[in-house]
């Protein structure tokens, strides 16, 4: 059910053919290069792409804008302490920043980080700190067929090797994502969140949580985890959380802002340690970077997020677009994301090998044929990694309605049926980083991309 209507509206235009070749071209084939005025239906990120409710709105202008101890940074303490149940908070302008002030207070030079699977700016907070990002997905994450219930689990089995190998003094964090963004969305059980938990205790080790999606962690654990069949969102939104020594948060995401992020811990000199790095990197700890404004819809927002009707409404949304992607006979990785539908590139343009980048044909040709901006996350993204072929379709929360997820699913459609003829793709100048080459990569199609689309 659509548990909201829109109030305020934004104008949208698609641009013709011609132009989206003229701006892809502009772009250098890297459609973080395009001006969103040139996209239709923007699924690049559900990073702070939402839209706020008129509850978040209203509370803007409750904002304190002191510089120390605002009564914005009050009430935001306040809902982090009763939604994710952590009394200690440091704000910080957007998740990248929590994981910096966080990974400088824990890491050193040679240690050893497993995560699930990291995310790009993760891994590279981790590889900046002079430390090591070890993934350890389930193999069954990296089959885009498998059916499974909790593909973005923590392999267990792998975290103890991995531990064992570097010897636990090496490894200072181990970090669990939740939802796993680079494993296509997928959910992590809580069963799985013990588990790993109980590694983190023997190896002595901070046991973080990367809470980016809890809330739609949360409602996938709610449908298919027994134990917690009767449970409330928000209930098992703590019960998660609750084994963690410390979250980072980006409120981009299930804070439902355009902005913010925070990082939260149990113990006190560890805390101490990110109040000071805070004061570094982002700002006086009671403001970390933002205005109050923003902790207030911050604090209004993670409220929200975890009733039930905004997050079955959220996973309804996201399904929508899996299905008749589906039904179009696309390769879709399976069972669908809590934020996206990842499709399986590899599976969608077999005639290219991961060397031709698939992935990113796929997004390029999608934004020709219907001005939607997908993004890669495969061999383009994530080099030397060993993962499937994804492209991510990421739904902004409460912004896309029925309309625009049918034009997605024709655009989509319409390139599977004219695979065969889509080139792979050279790059042609990449960033000294590895890990953030995708945002500014140039790159060029092989051969003239197909026709130009009618959708
Ligand atoms: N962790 C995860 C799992 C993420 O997905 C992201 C961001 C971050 C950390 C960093 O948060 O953007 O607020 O600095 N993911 C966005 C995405 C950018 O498109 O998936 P941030």
């Amino acid at each position: 059910m659509r548990a909201y209507r829109a109030k305020v509206v934004e104008p949208l235009r698609r641009p013709d053919p011609e132009e989206r070749q003229a701006a892809l071209e502009a772009a250098g084939y890297n459609v973080f290069g395009l001006d969103a005025e040139d996209v239709y239906v923007d699924l690049l990120t559900d990073s702070g792409t939402g839209a706020m409710s008129h509850d978040q709105w209203a509370a803007l202008h409750r904002g304190d804008e002191s510089y120390a101890g605002s009564r914005s940074f009050d009430r935001f303490r306040s809902a982090v302490a009763d939604v994710m149940g952590f009394e200690q908070v440091v704000p910080t302008h957007q998740g990248r920043g929590a994981e910096n002030v966080l990974f400088g207070a824990l890491l050193e030079d040679g240690d050893v980080v497993p995560n699930n699977a990291h995310f790009d700016t993760t891994r590279a907070h981790v590889a900046n700190q002079g430390a090591d990002p070890v993934d350890c997905p389930l193999p069954v994450g990296l089959a885009p067929e498998a059916d499974y219930s909790f593909k973005g689990n923590m392999n267990v089995d792998r975290l103890r090797s991995v531990v064992d190998e570097a010897g636990a003094e090496r490894v200072p964090a181990i970090v669990l994502t939740v939802t796993n963004n680079s494993i296509a969305g997928q959910p992590v059980s809580v069963e799985n969140v013990r588990r790993v938990a109980a590694v983190a205790e023997e190896a002595d080790a901070t046991f973080v949580i990367d809470a980016c999606r809890f809330a739609e962690n949360a409602a996938f654990v709610g449908a298919r985890e027994e134990e917690f069949a009767d449970a409330a969102v928000a209930e098992i939104a703590r019960e998660q959380l609750s084994y963690a020594d410390a979250i980072t948060m980006s409120g981009k995401k299930d804070a439902l802002t355009n902005v913010g992020g925070f990082v939260a811990c149990r113990d006190e000199g560890l805390f101490e340690r990110c109040k000071e790095r805070a004061i570094l990197y982002e700002g006086f700890p009671t403001y970390g970077g933002l205005a109050g404004r923003d902790l207030e819809a911050m604090a209004v927002g993670l409220r929200e997020v975890v009733e039930r009707r905004y997050v079955t409404d959220r996973l309804e949304g996201v399904a929508a677009l899996g299905r008749r992607l589906v039904d179009a006979g696309v390769p879709v990785y399976q069972p669908f994301g809590g934020h996206a539908v990842y499709v399986d590139a590899g599976r969608f343009l077999p005639h290219l090998d991961t060397e031709a980048f698939p992935g990113q044909s796929l997004v390029c040709e999608c934004y020709l044929e219907g001005a939607v901006r997908a993004v890669e996350l495969g061999s383009f993204a994530f080099p030397d990694t060993d993962r499937p072929e994804l492209v991510r379709l990421a739904l902004p929360r409460r912004s896309y309605g029925l309309a625009h997820v049918e034009h997605v699913a024709d655009t989509v459609a319409a390139v599977h049926e004219r695979r065969d003829d889509v080139p792979g793709m050279d790059v042609i100048s990449e960033p000294p980083t590895p890990e953030l080459r995708h945002f500014q990569a140039e790159l060029a199609p092989c051969e003239p991309m197909g026709r130009f689309g009618e959708t």
